[in-house]
């Protein structure tokens, strides 16, 4: 096999790419351009399990990423996501490294191991954490700094990383949920941070430099074992201009960011696998030829070059 670090974007591909994520900037290595590449990528690119959930084998080769990101129009973890960009970075010229990062578990706060991959790029000697396979991560890249006054505020919220002894820990301001109808319904996380009440801490990682192939293990781990949060249900969520919408198991919820540091939340409970599946191409953009299903799902084994799309022009 072809070693990763010698994998490469050929032009061709890196247009492909960014006719995918709606790029159409400059391609200097500039913090304004990796802003405006991982705000498009976001916005375009879901993160989702659903590899793991239908039991499809995830390779972190180029060929394999491109095939299934750009042309089956799928998402993926951070291992993929993560990598897809480190290689477009590489396009650019900008100078970057993969860290491993501690992510703290969303009921429990618990840190779980260093499991998620992240990307920190070197630009005119500062250092900056960017990460398009998280789920909610910032629009905006965050500068490292060892004071507080790196805190970004953006439409959908305000994040900052701050420096714990030779650790750094990436948090999010919490946000008051409201419903439909504008009641409150308290704050949206049980957990917070141990320097001030109002953040919550998402992730904490330093700066050592990890290859990808260090995260095989870890990759492995959560498509495989039932302590990872991603091996019992279907797990997909979208950044939006005007939140964010996702589909957890069979409940599709769409967060809409408000003033006052609030979110509404709307949640629908989808009934039966062929509504979560329509759900996913509509709301997502994930067709449903594009996705392989677990023993006993309707879809299992249907040949889609046969069926409706046949004469069409998927
Ligand atoms: C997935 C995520 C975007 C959902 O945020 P959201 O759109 O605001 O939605 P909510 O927090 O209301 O969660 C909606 C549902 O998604 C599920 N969910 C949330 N986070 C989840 C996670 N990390 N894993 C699995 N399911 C998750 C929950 O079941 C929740 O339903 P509940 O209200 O019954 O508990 C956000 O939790 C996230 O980014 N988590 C981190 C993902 C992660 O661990 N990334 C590392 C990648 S390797």
């Amino acid at each position: 096999m072809e070693p990763r670090a010698s994998e490469h974007f050929t032009p061709d591909e890196v247009q492909e790419y960014l006719a995918h994520i709606h790029y159409t900037g400059s391609v200097e290595p500039t913090i304004e351009v990796l802003a405006e590449l991982q705000r498009c990528h976001t916005l375009s690119v879901p993160f989702e399990n659903l590899s793991v959930f239908g039991r499809e084998k995830i390779v972190l080769s180029k060929d394999w990423l491109i095939d299934k990101i750009l042309r089956r129009h799928r998402g993926g973890f951070c291992y993929e996501l993560n990598r897809m960009f480190a290689l477009l970075l590489d396009y650019f010229g900008f100078k970057h490294e993969l860290h491993a990062a501690s992510v703290f578990h969303y009921k429990t706060g618990s840190p779980g191991p260093p499991s998620h991959v992240i990307l920190s790029i070197n630009i005119e000697n500062e250092i900056w954490v960017s990460d398009v396979g998280f789920g909610f991560y910032t629009f905006p890249p965050l500068r490292l700094n060892d004071s507080l006054d790196n805190q970004v505020f953006h439409g959908n919220g305000s994040d900052r990383i701050r420096k714990h002894g030779n650790q750094y820990i990436f948090e999010q301001r919490i946000k008051t949920v409201v419903d439909e109808f504008g009641h409150e319904e308290g704050p949206e996380e049980q957990f917070t941070s141990e320097d001030d009440p109002q953040w919550v801490p998402r992730y904490k990682f330093n700066l050592n430099p990890k290859t990808i192939d260090d995260f095989q293990d870890m990759m492995l781990f959560h498509q495989t074992d039932a302590r990872s949060p991603f091996t019992h249900d279907r797990l997909c969520t979208l950044a939006k201009p005007w939140g964010r919408l996702t589909l957890s198991g069979s409940k599709l919820v769409t967060s809409t960011y408000l003033a006052d540091n609030k979110v509404r939340k709307t949640r629908k409970i989808l009934c039966g696998e062929e509504e979560v599946v329509k759900e996913l191409e509509e709301k997502f953009g994930i067709r449903r030829e594009a996705c392989l299903y677990p023993d006993g799902s309707m879809f299992c084994g249907v040949d889609w070059s046969k069926d409706r799309f046949k004469d069409s022009n998927c």
